[in-house]
């Protein structure tokens, strides 16, 4: 038995080690998630093969994960509410349960019909955020699902949508930023009312007319180090051999990067890293290191 410790203090050590011990598997909301909160508003529906959250004027609803993972890469099919969903706000998160906790965000902020959601994302490591990166979609992501994924090494996390990456935050300790790599965290997603600040600032509230309002999950697939009673998946010597451990050590190709500047380039709408005003005695120091790989 190596102790999780090799995972910091050794990458190489646990690429090899977890090659044979990779947990993947293809969800089934039944073992995977348990539904948390909304009295009977979150379903998991076809024998677990879907899921959804609902909000009405009384309760929204969420679910977590049985499981805290340690690393991982995980999609999520989403298709978000539709029609008007101004108000409406529907989290998709990692997050650990420290009082210093780390957590990293999708929050799908919905709209009037026809104009566009706005996907939130942050960067929380021991209980510090503030990295706010927004944007647009190139696609109506309450037409049909879409899938949303976080791949999260020790080296960096990486947002995705439909495999295009939009946000990369990298571990970049050496200068003294934070990075989650020590806290075990659950997946989480709920829905819920927020017309105090969604859309458009809190200008456009949500229409209850129109609720129940559903936003649905399929396809979950993880490929993650699963933490249990203080040990990873990853770290145990187990003779099974299953999947692939390159997402342990996987970095942006070029055509990924090519693709994350045309996201940034046309579809960012908010970025803390060039916000100034916000940060008068200067930028957060992996704003100005980001270029240096
Ligand atoms: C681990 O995380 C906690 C916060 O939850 C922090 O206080 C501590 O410094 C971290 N340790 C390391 C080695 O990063
Ligand atoms: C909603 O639509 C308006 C008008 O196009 C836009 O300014 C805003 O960014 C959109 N999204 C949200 C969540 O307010
Ligand atoms: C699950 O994700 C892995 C990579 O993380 C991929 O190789 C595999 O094809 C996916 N499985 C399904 C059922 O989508």
């Amino acid at each position: 038995m190596a102790s999780f410790s090799l995972i910091r203090s050794s990458c190489l050590l646990v690429v090899i080690m977890a090659s044979s011990l990779m947990l993947a598997f293809a969800g089934n909301f039944y073992q995977d998630f348990d539904l948390t909160w909304g009295d009977g508003r979150a379903q998991i529906l076809n024998n677990g093969e879907l899921l959804t959250l609902s909000l009405d004027k009384a309760s929204g609803s969420g679910f977590n994960s049985k499981n805290e993972y340690l690393f991982g890469k995980i999609d999520m099919q989403l298709k978000l509410v539709s029609g008007n969903s101004a108000g409406t706000v529907t989290a998709y998160y990692l997050r650990s349960e420290e009082s210093l906790w780390d957590e990293i965000d999708f929050e799908f902020l919905g709209n009037l019909s026809g104009d566009p959601y706005i996907v939130h994302t942050n960067i929380f490591s021991q209980g510090k955020g503030n990295r706010e990166q927004q944007f647009y979609l190139w696609f109506d992501p309450t037409a049909d699902f879409h899938t949303y994924s976080i791949l999260w090494n020790p080296q960096r996390i990486i947002l995705s949508v439909d495999g295009t990456p939009i946000r990369e935050f990298k571990n970049l300790e050496s200068i003294g930023v934070p990075f989650p790599k020590n806290q075990s965290m659950k997946i989480h997603s709920s829905l819920w009312n927020a017309d105090d600040w969604a859309t458009r600032g809190g200008l456009v509230k949500t229409d209850w007319t129109k609720a129940p309002f559903t936003a649905s999950y399929r396809n979950f697939n993880a490929s993650a180090c699963v933490w249990s009673s203080g040990a990873s998946s990853c770290s145990s010597t187990s003779p099974s051999t299953s999947g692939s451990n390159a997402w342990l050590s996987e970095q942006m190709d070029s055509t990924g990067q090519e693709r994350l500047q045309w996201v940034q380039k046309n579809y960012m709408i908010y970025n803390y890293c060039t916000d100034t005003k916000r940060f008068p005695q200067g930028l957060p120091p992996e704003c100005t290191a980001t270029n240096t790989s």
